[in-house]
């Protein structure tokens, strides 16, 4: 597999018209596998994870583990296997938790397992602000000190962590994780109220409970942990990627096109399948999944971003294509990350009718994109950029793939085993 740097300098050619057609398998989500190999260090023993994504994150969450003690195995076989030692480090590499958002998610289990962690404040997309007030509050609740010196997180607990009741201003995914990961090995109990709801959110209580914790509520918005004195490594699959398989959706129904997608949990993905089926498109449960037909131009549908069970702001990028080739106008609200509506800008290029105020954009649906050469600034933008290239006329040139690769296992084969032209490159030299 290439290494995170190697595929800076990539670009993606896209070239308009084909209409997609055939089967796609899903793998597990990266947003669950970077969450549940952290949630790994909580027990000293080998965790083994299925169906965790060949992509970016996890070989940066592999190395992040290394450098902690841990021996991770099988990052490019879907299967990895992570041995935790007795006493793991507690200090992460800067760098690494600089290059990715997700890395905050080992300052829970550490703190539980070591009683004091240092972690870097994190990097990542670029789509807003991202606090970790949340986080903090919420470890300062169980008992623990947390201070910022010198660019990390400093959070210790030395006698412990003690279950307490903790109540979130916004269910953040993060937090959420972080607080749940903590008060798994604290005393007594902890409940976690306003918590977020989403299918990841599930996905690790389902492992944390196979290691032997003790949690009620996963999936409501109140969620009670039993504190128990120690866990046990576990087997656990990574549930599959609602949001690939959204994008995989979203790609068929603006390609005209027929789509199966395997390993899906359709009712994971609820509105933005009733979406698409506002859209036009005939949406049918199939085993293991989902099929989108599309035989028409998609009609055009608001879209309200919301924590789960909501419209997930990471299918955002991919409505605001689906609306720029509609028959009809739509409001797009993003109520999540405040800059993901960069991503338009570059949508502009191509010839898409937006036009945004605030966290609002109205779309109006044009007959033709026009391939221009375009920046993914995010995962999700980059992956609505590339929606946008399989429709627009003649070359899409889409830069930044590295955004891209950070999310999605295999796109670029994907697309082509559907029929879609597109193409890994090399980015030029720039000239000046
Ligand atoms: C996770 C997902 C991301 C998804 C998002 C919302 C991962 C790796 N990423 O991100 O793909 O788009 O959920 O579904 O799982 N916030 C604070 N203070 C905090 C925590 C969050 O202000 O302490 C704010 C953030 O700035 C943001 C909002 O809350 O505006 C949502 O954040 P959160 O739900 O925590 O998202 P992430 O866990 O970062």
């Amino acid at each position: 597999m290439r290494s995170p740097y190697d595929a800076v300098m990539d670009r993606f050619r896209v070239t308009g018209g084909a209409r997609l057609a055939g089967e796609v398998r899903i793998t597990g989500a990266k947003n669950s596998a970077l969450k549940l190999m952290a949630a790994a260090l909580l027990a000293e023993g080998v965790t083994v994870l299925e169906e965790v994504p060949k992509i970016l994150d996890v070989q940066i969450m592999s190395e992040l583990l290394r450098r902690l003690g841990c021996v991770v195995e099988g990052e490019t076989t879907g299967t990895l296997s992570i041995d935790v030692p007795a006493s793991p480090g507690h200090v992460t590499d800067y760098d690494l938790v600089r290059s990715m958002r997700a890395s905050i998610c080992v300052l829970g289990p550490l703190l539980a397992r070591c009683g004091e962690v240092q972690v870097a404040f994190p990097g990542g997309d670029a789509i807003g602000s991202r606090g970790l007030d949340m986080h903090i509050d919420g470890l300062v609740k169980l008992g623990a000190t947390v201070e910022n010196e010198h660019g990390y997180l400093i959070a210790k607990a030395p006698k412990g962590l003690v279950g307490t009741p903790v109540w979130l201003d916004f269910p953040s995914v993060g937090a959420t994780e972080n607080i749940l990961m903590a008060a798994v090995l604290a005393k007594g109990t902890t409940v976690i109220d306003n918590a977020a709801r989403e299918p990841e959110i599930v996905d690790i209580c389902t492992m944390l409970s196979g290691m032997g914790a003790k949690i009620e509520g996963a999936g409501t918005s109140t969620i009670e942990i039993h504190g128990v004195d120690g866990l046990s490594p576990v087997r656990h699959r990574t549930v599959p990627d609602r949001i690939v398989a959204g994008t995989f959706a979203v790609a068929a129904a603006v390609t005209h096109g027929d789509v199966t997608v395997r390993n899906a949990r359709p009712e994971h993905l609820e509105i933005a399948l009733d979406k698409l089926t506002v859209s036009g498109a005939a949406v049918t449960t199939v085993e293991d999944g989902f099929r989108v037909v599309m035989d028409r131009r998609p009609g055009a549908v608001d879209v309200v971003t919301l924590p789960y069970p909501g419209f997930a702001t990471d299918m955002q990028p991919q409505f605001a294509v689906l609306n720029a080739v509609s028959d009809g106008h739509a409001m797009i609200t993003e109520n999540i990350f405040e800059a993901r509506f960069v991503f338009l800008q570059e949508l502009l290029r191509l010839g898409a009718s937006i036009r945004t105020d605030g966290h609002h954009a109205i779309v109006r649906g044009v007959d033709r994109l026009s391939g221009a050469p375009v920046l993914a600034t995010d995962v999700r933008a980059g992956a609505g950029l590339v929606l946008a290239g399989l429709v627009a006329d003649g070359e899409t040139l889409v830069s930044g793939v590295h955004h891209i690769d950070r999310g999605y296992d295999d796109l670029v084969n994907q697309l082509q085993v559907l029929g879609g032209s597109i193409e890994r490159e090399p980015e030029p030299e720039p000239r000046f």
